[in-house]
């Protein structure tokens, strides 16, 4: 899984996985704080992304202190590192994976991990767009069966996109191209992001095996030219 996972992103980028309950370690005591609240699978989650994002970046050579969550939820990278963190529960999954990256490389990264299940009808309505519809149709792919490839994609879209834009998207802001073959996805923002010069087209990567589909994609440096995240 681990090469599964690093081959979503270019080799500038440090992927780590582990299962939640082998990565989670005692938190810092600013980070603690923050978690007091949680409940405990959740603390143990954030536990394993803290404790594996330190990991992924020392070995990038960054002097990683505390990592806590910004106003939105977003990680504070310590200064010239971006990165992303997901988490998976449930099919006797409990997971946890991050990517790493220096900002003179990539300005955002985006990672997700999902459960490889069908979607319900309704989600599926709601996540994929009918021009995706038609094109998954046209290329031969069962809706039922790809849906959560599309959820996959925009879910990492989102998440390298926010820290940048701190602009809410709906699924129907991102439509994603997906290629059956390699699982390669171009995504088309419909959102015009005239405050923060940020790319309409992305590309990305998906995986699918082992009960999970994961999705990932890193923005070039010159991508943005203003953010944080
Ligand atoms: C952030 C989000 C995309 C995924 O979160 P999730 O479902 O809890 O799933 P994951 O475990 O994969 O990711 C959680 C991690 O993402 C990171 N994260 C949270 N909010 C984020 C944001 N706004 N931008 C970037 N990263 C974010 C955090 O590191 C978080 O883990 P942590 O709290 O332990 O640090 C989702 O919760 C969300 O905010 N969605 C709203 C927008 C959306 O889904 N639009 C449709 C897609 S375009």
């Amino acid at each position: 899984m681990n090469d599964a996972l690093a081959g979503l992103f270019p080799e500038s980028v440090r992927v780590l996985y582990a299962p939640i309950a082998e990565a989670a370690m005692p938190l810092p005591m600013a980070e603690s704080r923050w978690a007091e609240s949680m409940a405990a699978a959740r603390r143990s989650e954030f536990a394993a992304g803290r404790a594996l994002a330190r990991q992924a970046l020392a070995a990038l050579g960054a002097r990683p202190g505390v990592l806590l969550p910004d106003g939105d939820r977003v990680p504070v990278w310590p200064d010239g590192f971006c990165g992303s963190i997901s988490h998976v529960r449930g099919g006797g999954h409990a997971l946890c994976a991050v990517a790493v990256a220096p900002r003179s490389d990539h300005c955002s990264l985006g990672l997700d991990i999902e459960l490889d299940e069908p979607l319900r009808p309704r989600v599926i309505e709601r996540v994929v767009t009918p021009a995706e519809v038609r094109a998954a149709a046209a290329a031969g792919m069962s809706l039922a069966d790809v849906a959560v490839l599309f959820f996959s994609a925009k879910e990492a879209v989102y998440k390298a996109q926010f820290p940048v834009t701190r602009t809410f998207l709906d699924f129907a802001d991102v439509e994603v191209r997906l290629d059956p073959d390699s699982l390669g996805f171009e995504a088309t923002l419909m959102t015009d992001f005239a405050e923060t010069p940020f790319p309409r087209s992305v590309t990305g990567q998906l995986f699918r095996g082992g009960g999970l589909v994961a999705a990932g994609l890193a923005l070039p440096p010159t991508e943005t030219r203003r953010g944080s995240g």
